[in-house]
């Protein structure tokens, strides 16, 4: 039998984390036959809710899960950690500045760096969803200087899936069979949903998603802003934000960095920009990956036409008006 993987989720007690724990627990994340120990972190007002999941996770007696920690300290929580899946945050409240969070975020990430650097197995994979996801996974890569730069990643899956489902509900195909969609830049709403790559796989072969949807105006305007928009539209339908979507897509973004792509497959992945189609080096970036072996690296030579290009780089602006943003927070 494999020896058991210990997975951390901060902000265990909210709402992505109650949909994630289950599932990491049943195999989703990394495997059906990879047992598992979940260590999860929240903070002190949380404590008694996330003793309770603690509880429901004893209760549902799932047959890989090996064991469970439920803290609010912080080094406990990291010890050990192979997969660290940050959740927790500080979210936006009403009245708030945009750099009011960011600052709080800023210093959480900053503080939990530092303890990942200490306590989580040195070859540690970290996984950032909390917003502003890019960021702070780069402040997280900037105070954590012993993990190697390409550990350190945030979530831009869901939105590659959720622009896999709007192809899918378009061309009213099995999502299944939509791939190599795109998504280029921040998690937030500049990010560029590419689907110039795309294919469908199709009882006479593989198409070209432009060629099948033969409607242009439609995939430069309405898919792009239906999948930016997304998280929003979300939030007004169920007065709370996406869970469950975002908990399967982290679950996938794990699954295939440690366990690979399928073959002729990509997918987008918030990663550490080493200069590829002209993004500044040292932004946390969503770029097209392949993963083999435990590792990503960023699909090359792929055309990008003017349209693009624009698109490409107006995220890449934002990001880094983040990135200064944060440095500014910091000071
Ligand atoms: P939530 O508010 O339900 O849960 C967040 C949890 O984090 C709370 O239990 C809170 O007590 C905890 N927390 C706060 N500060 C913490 C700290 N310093 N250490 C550990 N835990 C801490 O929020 P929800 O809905 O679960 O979302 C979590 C984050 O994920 C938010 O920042 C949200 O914007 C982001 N998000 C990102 C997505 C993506 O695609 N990248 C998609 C959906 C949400």
């Amino acid at each position: 039998e494999k020896e058991p993987v210990t997975v951390l989720v901060t902000g265990a007690a909210g709402q992505i984390g109650y949909a994630i724990v289950p599932m990491i627990a049943r195999g989703a994340m990394l495997g059906p036959d990879q047992p598992v120990i979940l260590h999860m972190l929240d903070i002190e007002p949380a404590a008694e809710s996330l003793n309770g999941v603690k509880m429901e996770l004893i209760d549902a007696a799932f047959p890989l899960l090996r064991g469970v920690v439920a803290t609010t300290d912080v080094h406990e929580a990291c010890k050990g950690v192979n997969i660290a899946v940050m959740v927790g945050g500080f979210p936006r409240k009403e009245g708030m500045e945009r750099k009011d969070v960011m600052s709080k975020n800023v210093s959480i990430y900053k503080a939990q760096a530092s303890a990942l650097e200490k306590n989580a197995a040195a070859d540690v994979k970290v996984l950032v969803v909390a917003n502003p996801a890019n960021t702070n996974a780069l402040i997280l890569k900037e105070f954590a200087p012993s993990i190697p730069e390409k550990n350190i990643t945030c979530l831009t899956r869901l939105d590659h899936n959720r622009a896999l489902g709007q192809i899918s509900e378009k061309l009213n195909v099995h999502v299944g069979d939509v791939k190599n969609v795109i998504i280029w830049g921040n998690h937030s709403s500049t990010q560029y949903p590419d689907v110039n790559h795309a294919t469908v796989t199709t009882s006479g072969g593989e198409k070209p998603v432009r060629e099948l949807v033969a409607n242009d105006q439609w995939l430069n305007t309405e898919f792009i802003t239906t999948v930016q928009q997304r998280g929003a539209a979300i939030i007004k339908a169920r007065k709370l934000s996406s869970a469950l979507s975002a908990a399967s897509s982290a679950c996938d973004h794990i699954r295939d960095w440690v366990l690979g792509t399928p073959k002729g497959s990509w997918v987008s992945m918030g990663v550490y920009s080493d200069g590829s189609y002209g993004i500044q080096p040292g932004l946390v970036y969503s770029f097209p990956v392949t993963c083999e072996k435990g590792q990503w690296s960023i699909v090359q030579g792929l055309k990008i036409d003017e349209f693009s290009r624009g698109k490409l780089d107006a995220t890449a602006e934002e990001l880094i008006e983040e990135k200064s943003l944060a440095h500014s927070c910091l000071n």
